[in-house]
């Protein structure tokens, strides 16, 4: 197959392009508009197997001409971070719902063969008690997963307008190398190495459902081949885990006090659980292959080997962007 993959600059994605490099013959095309959380860095060890082109999935023209002849979309183009969201939705909307839009409308006028759009279990909002599963009904709550609902419908109304042949896979929170420091996990593990305070948001027993980012990476391809043309499938990690408790682990491993935590100010609507049923992704072959400890343990002696990759992150538009969110929350 040839396949066209957009938003591989970032964190999911690049991830994504290795493993389909590294278990299949099939030829890639990357499209990325290399925002701040776009890094060519992110696929320097691939350069060589892939084409790689710069531009943004609202640019009509341009995805008309890149899809022209491509056998499958993997959609990952996104602005991923809710913070940012609440900050200015602008481009969360730009993005995910007309970005999405033209994606679509060039797979379904070049016949492209499969679609598969890369969603996030933040669609389905908060959940108390139990499970969400596919059937749950969307319930978003900040402008991020609202906007990634808006582009799953869309997917959802051209299989059932046009029967293009789109796969939903709607994930729980990653965590692994080359997440963009903004994320709680990377945030807390340079803070730490760095002995710098780890901000917690309002009381910190938050639940989030940890997924390893290869894991989310074989689930996505395993959809993308196997999936059922118009099913959504849902990815959760095998881990549950409040953010007091991450942030408690990611301490010991980076052997610093517990003096560092740092209660600051909850994110507004801030969502409390998340919890996620992989049951029908199971049914199709997939596992998770690491537990949330072991997987944090790696993470964090990634961040600690690759300098290379962070330093250059947090001397740029990251030290505005930390200023402006927790400025004036950090003592
Ligand atoms: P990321 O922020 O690391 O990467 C996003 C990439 O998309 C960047 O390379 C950026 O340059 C590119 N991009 C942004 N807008 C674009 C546009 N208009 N046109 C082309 N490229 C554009 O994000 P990530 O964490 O790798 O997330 C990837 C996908 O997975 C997103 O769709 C996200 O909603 C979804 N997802 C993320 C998580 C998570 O925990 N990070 C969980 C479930 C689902
Ligand atoms: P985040 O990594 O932003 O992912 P999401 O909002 O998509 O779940 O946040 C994970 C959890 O950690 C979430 O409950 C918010 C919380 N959090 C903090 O407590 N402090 C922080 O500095 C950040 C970035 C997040």
């Amino acid at each position: 197959m040839k396949i066209l993959v957009t938003g591989a600059a970032g964190f999911i994605g690049s991830t994504y392009v290795r493993n389909v490099l590294d278990t299949s013959d099939d030829a890639v095309v990357v499209l990325d508009k290399l925002t701040y959380a776009g890094r060519r860095e992110n696929l320097r060890d691939v350069e060589d197997r892939i084409e790689f082109v710069e531009g943004a999935i609202e640019d009509r023209d341009l995805v008309l001409d890149l899809t022209d002849g491509v056998d499958a979309v993997v959609n990952f183009a996104a602005e991923s971070h809710v913070d940012r969201s609440i900050a200015d939705q602008d481009a969360f909307a730009r993005t995910h719902v007309i970005g999405t839009s033209v994606l679509l409308d060039a797979a379904r006028e070049h016949g492209v063969g499969r679609y598969l759009q890369v969603s996030t279990d933040e669609v389905y909002g908060s959940i108390e008690r139990g499970t969400f599963t596919e059937e749950s009904p969307l319930n978003p709550s900040s402008p991020y997963s609202a906007t990634k609902a808006a582009g799953d419908l869309l997917v959802s109304s051209h299989v059932h307008t046009y029967g293009i042949e789109a796969v939903i896979t709607r994930g729980s929170n990653n965590y692994g190398p080359r997440q963009y420091p903004e994320k709680l996990i990377p945030l807390a593990v340079l803070n730490a190495l760095h002995g710098d305070s780890l901000p917690v948001y309002g009381d910190g027993r938050q639940v989030r459902n940890w997924l390893y980012v290869e894991d989310f990476a074989r689930a996505i391809d395993l959809a993308l081949r196997h999936g059922v043309a118009g099913e959504v499938y849902n990815v959760g990690g095998p881990d549950e885990t409040a953010n007091i408790d991450v942030v408690r682990r990611i301490l010991a491993l980076t052997e610093r006090d517990e003096s560092l935590i740092e209660y600051v100010t909850d994110r507004p609507g801030h969502d409390r659980r998340y919890s996620l049923s992989s049951a029908k992704i199971r049914e199709l072959g997939w596992e998770p292959s690491r537990r949330f400890q072991e997987g944090l343990a790696q993470t964090v002696d990634w961040y600690r080997d690759n300098e290379w990759w962070w330093e250059p992150i947090r001397s740029g538009e990251y030290r505005e962007y930390y200023e402006r969110q927790y400025g004036r929350k950090l003592a």
